[in-house]
């Protein structure tokens, strides 16, 4: 089969589209053709060796997919071949097969197409965690999400409203924010342009944001943490920027503001049930219409450097999503 290796850390541009043998499905294992896997920031970090995790070399990258079991393999009976399934593996998706266990899989409602499916596992996943387990927040409360414009950004503003939230979208373009008005952000904020804290305080009439959704980090993240009021929440999601900032903590006391930890590929580790719970519901909300993940971008393998590039240098925006079986 084909398949996208990282045979040594390094540049993105390293990656080759190699033949590899076709995996085989051991004990408790599902052996899945991947239709569709997301592209995400953390993938461009793995290659390089810069992510929290570091697979054994060489690996497939590729943290989410969606597609159709080919195979089971003994002690297998939750699944049969020809069933639509969809998984966050960490590694290995950018590849016309993938095996894990089938502990791992999850069924993929028929209705739901795979590229949808793929483009809101990890992204979507990460912002419900983040903004119904972490951050608490309630109907009528207001969110500000930052970086709206990007995977997780775009999931933020489409799960915040669906939540029943006020939404002020900031992002570092026009195009980024019409994309959030789609989605139905509220209000917007362009922070190259704007000033973040005097544009949020216009907005909320001096009283500061509920909750803050925070995957860019540098300058920007204290500007946003001094734009909540009372009982503020500020979630700490990512680093986008490349600068993990450096907060006074006498800005948790004023206002009783807490500064939350997102880590979601380890919380669906250790809370398997409760996050297949979510993903579920997430598929639901996707198949209802309720919830539009964006797909800017459908690739074969070959255009995954590139398009890791792009997000790695701040072009990309919404998700990107990769179609192994294409060119
Ligand atoms: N904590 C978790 O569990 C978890 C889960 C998933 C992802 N993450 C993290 O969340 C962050 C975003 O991931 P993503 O997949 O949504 O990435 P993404 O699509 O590239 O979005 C990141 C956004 O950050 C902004 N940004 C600002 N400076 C940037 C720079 N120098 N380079 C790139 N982007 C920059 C960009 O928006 P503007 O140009 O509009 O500012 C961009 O749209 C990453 O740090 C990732 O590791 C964390």
């Amino acid at each position: 089969m084909r398949a996208l290796l990282c045979t040594e850390f390094g540049p993105v541009s390293n990656l080759r589209v190699s033949e590899v043998p076709d995996p085989v499905p051991g004990d408790g294992e599902v052996l899945v053709r991947v239709e569709a896997a997301g592209l995400n920031y953390p993938d461009g970090l793995m290659v390089q060796g810069k992510y929290q995790v570091r697979p054994p070399l060489p690996f497939v990258p590729g943290m989410e997919l969606a597609g159709v079991v080919e195979a089971v393999g003994k002690g297998v009976d939750a699944f049969v071949p020809g069933d639509p399934v969809m998984a966050v593996p960490g590694a290995g998706a950018f590849a016309e097969r993938c095996v894990l266990p089938a502990d791992q899989v999850l069924p993929r409602p028929a209705s739901l197409p795979p590229d949808l499916a793929a483009a809101s596992l990890l992204t979507h996943g990460t912002t419900l965690h983040a903004l119904e387990d972490r951050a608490r927040l309630r109907s009528g409360e207001t969110l500000l999400v930052l970086g709206a414009g990007g995977g997780v950004g775009t999931a933020a503003v489409g799960i915040g409203k669906l939540l029943g939230a006020k939404v002020i979208a900031a992002a570092s373009s026009a195009a980024r924010l019409e994309t959030c008005r789609r989605l139905g952000a509220d209000f917007t904020v362009d922070y190259t342009t704007e000033d973040l804290r005097e544009r949020v305080k216009f907005l909320t009439q001096g009283r500061g944001v509920d909750v803050v959704f925070d995957p860019v980090g540098g300058a920007l993240s204290e500007a946003a943490l001094r734009s909540t009021g009372w009982g503020g929440r500020f979630l700490v999601v990512g680093f986008a920027a490349g600068e993990i900032p450096r907060i006074p903590l006498n800005l948790a006391l004023l206002n009783a503001r807490s500064i939350l930890g997102v880590y979601w590929g380890d919380w669906s580790r250790r809370e398997p049930r409760k996050s297949a719970d979510e993903l579920s519901r997430i598929a639901a909300w996707i198949c209802e219409k309720r919830l539009s993940p964006v797909v800017t971008a459908r690739l074969g393998l070959s255009g995954v450097p590139g398009a890791l590039e792009d997000l790695l240098a701040r072009r990309a925006h919404g998700k990107l999503v990769v179609l192994p079986g294409g060119p």
